[in-house]
């Protein structure tokens, strides 16, 4: 058994594990032997993930495709794994979908990423960090990002709930530290994802170039016991270390920059 199943196996819940870093995390804990249940909306893209680490490790995976946000959806996640000894969860659903500034944005909006960025983690943490402190040993890995840092025009709502995300996992990295349980914010920048093609980001900005989807995954798997916070790239390091210096006023005005530079309002 690899160091990685036996501290967080035998089955780990990726929510939002189809796509991106979510398909890279699951094929690196199918690779140490970890079995999957996988949540994502479009069953296209999951059930191919599956069959292809069905296929090439031989662990167990489920699928549930679903929409984390639709009513009674994370009871669903719960009941597909009440059979199963959960050792690992991964929220990694949740990028930014849109850019516009919060009043221009529909209440639906608003409340659609409320639900799938806070509501959905804080739910399924809940749930399954109870089954990990009761067994002293586990792991919790919510995605944020460096739009957490300080406020951001056009992504308001999108970067509030990063910060919760944060916020969170470093408040239940203390207090499940001393039942064995560890618990990261893995901050991720912009990162090689079909979500971030499909929003049209720029990948290729020489200032701000986007990283690899599976440098990432790999990244947060290595530095699960390192928490409670690790900033995937050295480059989101540096940047990370840069806001900290500035005041809250600066660091706002630096983070709404990036907004108005996609927008071609700079
Ligand atoms: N990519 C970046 O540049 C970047 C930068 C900073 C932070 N992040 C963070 O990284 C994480 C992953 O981002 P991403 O770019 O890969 O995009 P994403 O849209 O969050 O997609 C990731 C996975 O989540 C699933 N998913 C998304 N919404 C869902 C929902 N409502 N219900 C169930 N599953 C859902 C997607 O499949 P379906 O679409 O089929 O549901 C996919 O498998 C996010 O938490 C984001 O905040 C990303």
């Amino acid at each position: 058994m690899s160091e990685l199943g036996e501290k967080y196996g035998p089955w780990a819940v990726i929510a939002g594990g189809s796509e991106g870093v979510g398909a890279c995390f699951a094929r690196r804990l199918a690779g140490a032997g970890i079995h999957l249940l996988l949540v994502a909306r479009k069953p296209g893209p999951l059930e191919e993930l599956a069959a292809g680490i069905r296929d090439a490790s031989g662990v167990q995976v489920r699928t549930l495709a679903l929409d984390l946000t639709a009513d009674g959806a994370l009871e669903q996640v719960e009941k597909a794994a009440a059979d199963l000894e959960v050792g690992l969860l991964i929220y990694n659903a949740g990028s930014m979908d849109r850019m516009l500034e919060f009043l221009d944005d529909s209440r639906e909006g608003v409340l659609h990423t409320i639900s799938r960025n806070v509501v959905g983690p804080a739910v399924l943490t809940h749930h399954f960090g109870r089954g990990m402190r009761e067994r002293g040993r586990g792991g919790i890995l919510l995605v944020s990002s460096l739009a957490a840092l300080a406020g951001c025009s056009r992504t308001a709502c999108y970067a509030a709930t990063k910060a919760f995300d944060q916020i969170l996992a470093e408040s239940l990295w203390y207090e499940l530290r001393p039942h064995g349980v560890d618990v990261l914010c893995l901050m991720m920048g912009t990162t090689h994802t079909p979500a971030m093609e499909r929003l049209g980001m720029a990948m290729d900005d020489p200032d701000n170039p986007a990283m690899d989807a599976d440098v990432v995954a790999s990244e947060g798997l290595e530095n699960l016991s390192n928490g409670p916070t690790w900033f995937a790239g050295e480059s989101n390091r540096a940047s990370a270390a840069a806001i900290a210096g500035l005041s809250r006023r600066e660091a706002t005005e630096m983070l709404s920059a990036v907004g108005d530079a996609v927008l071609g309002d700079a």
